[in-house]
């Protein structure tokens, strides 16, 4: 039986992505177009700029996704395409230009939900920088699915089945990251994804994380919350920004390496202790046991992140899968791969599908 060949967009943010993956896990091509300069210079993302850009090269990315890939739009089994959550103006472009291109050459479409595309990823086998294969989860596995607008733990049971087991009550991790990024006056790095998240981690990695423990309270420890599953990062990115200005820490380099590094210990260590409790709590209700911790999402291509959470994993018996660094930041390969996962579970939508911004696992 010949593989699907699946061509998957994303447009649900601020960069612009399509891809070509097949059934039998190959990677035809991958395109990201990001806008990092244009919102550097804003400060942020602006969701109608974001949405110009994605008119502008959506179609230039789609053409190369298919010419690198050596095929055409005919040649292909299924469209998938972001449907939400995200920008609203952003996800239009993306879903109309799919649904035109499916319609016209009389293909399925897939309407994929973001962050069960970042959890599903971990299922895309992929050679490592060494050759060697990650392992692909069988469900049921756990999932931390961390990036900038999302900071979520499942619980992954089957394609389109997932238990929500905590939320944020307020910023994602990587929106506190960002906004801590900044306060330290950090450039974005130049040349590889998740700009302010990645100077952060640059900046944390000649710091020294206790310097500054005093300053920032580890979020959700006081006692009413020791055994509740959720996230907060506001009142520790709100302290953070106060103590930089308190301490006039920007402009001063090993300052600056410190408390991005005290920083970044307290998003991590307030990340295992809700973790481990979803851990201990599946492990007394489960009947299948769980295969593995997954981690994914912009935050999850962040080195420390990755390691502290492999020893948690590994205490309860469990591999860390964390798709390669580029698959975990938005890509259009983990829409492709989603897609290609609800086919195969028989899960088509149709061409009057609309977007759905707001919209829960
Ligand atoms: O998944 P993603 O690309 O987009 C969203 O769906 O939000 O995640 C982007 C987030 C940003 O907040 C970015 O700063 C963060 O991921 N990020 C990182 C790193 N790389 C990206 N945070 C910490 N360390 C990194 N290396
Ligand atoms: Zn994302």
């Amino acid at each position: 039986k010949k593989p699907l060949v699946v061509l998957g967009i994303e447009t649900s943010c601020d960069d612009t992505s399509a891809a070509v993956v097949t059934s039998d896990r190959r990677i035809l091509s991958e395109v990201v177009r990001t806008q990092h300069q244009l919102h550097e210079s804003m400060g942020g993302i602006v969701p109608t700029i974001a949405s110009t850009g994605h008119m502008k090269n959506l179609p230039s990315v789609i053409c190369e996704a298919l010419e690198t890939a050596n095929t055409n739009i005919n040649d292909i089994d299924c469209v998938a395409v972001t449907r939400g959550p995200g920008l609203p103006p952003c996800l239009s472009v993306g879903m109309n230009a799919a649904k035109t291109l499916a319609a016209v050459a009389r293909k399925p479409i897939i309407g994929v939900h973001h962050m069960e595309a970042h959890a599903l990823t971990a299922r895309l086998t992929t050679e490592n920088a060494d050759g060697s294969c990650l392992p692909a989860p069988a469900f049921p596995f756990m999932t931390l699915l961390i990036s900038g607008g999302h900071t979520l733990l499942l619980q992954a049971n089957a394609v389109g089945d997932y238990d929500q087991l905590g939320t944020t009550m307020d910023d994602a991790v990587g929106e506190a990251i960002d906004k801590a990024s900044r306060a330290l006056g950090l450039k974005w790095a130049q040349g590889r994804r998740g700009g302010p998240g990645v100077a952060l981690e640059q900046a944390a990695a000649k710091g020294d994380p206790s310097r500054f423990d005093k300053f920032l309270p580890l979020p959700l420890s006081e006692r009413e919350w020791t055994k509740k599953i959720g996230f907060s990062f506001s009142g520790l990115k709100t302290a953070m920004i106060r103590m930089v200005e308190q301490h006039k820490i920007a402009g001063n380099d090993q300052d600056v390496a410190d408390a991005a590094a005290t920083f970044q210990n307290k998003c991590i260590q307030h990340l295992e202790q809700k973790l481990r409790l979803a851990l201990d709590k599946s492990v007394k209700q489960n009947n299948t046991p769980l295969t593995a911790l997954v981690v994914s999402g912009g935050v999850a291509s962040n080195s420390l992140v990755r390691s502290r959470l492999e020893a948690l994993a590994s205490s309860y018996g469990l591999p860390l899968i964390c798709p390669p660094p580029k698959l975990c930041t938005d890509n259009g390969v983990m829409i492709a791969w989603a897609g290609i996962e609800r086919y195969q579970a028989g899960l088509m939508d149709d061409y009057e599908m609309t977007t759905i911004p707001k919209w829960p696992i």
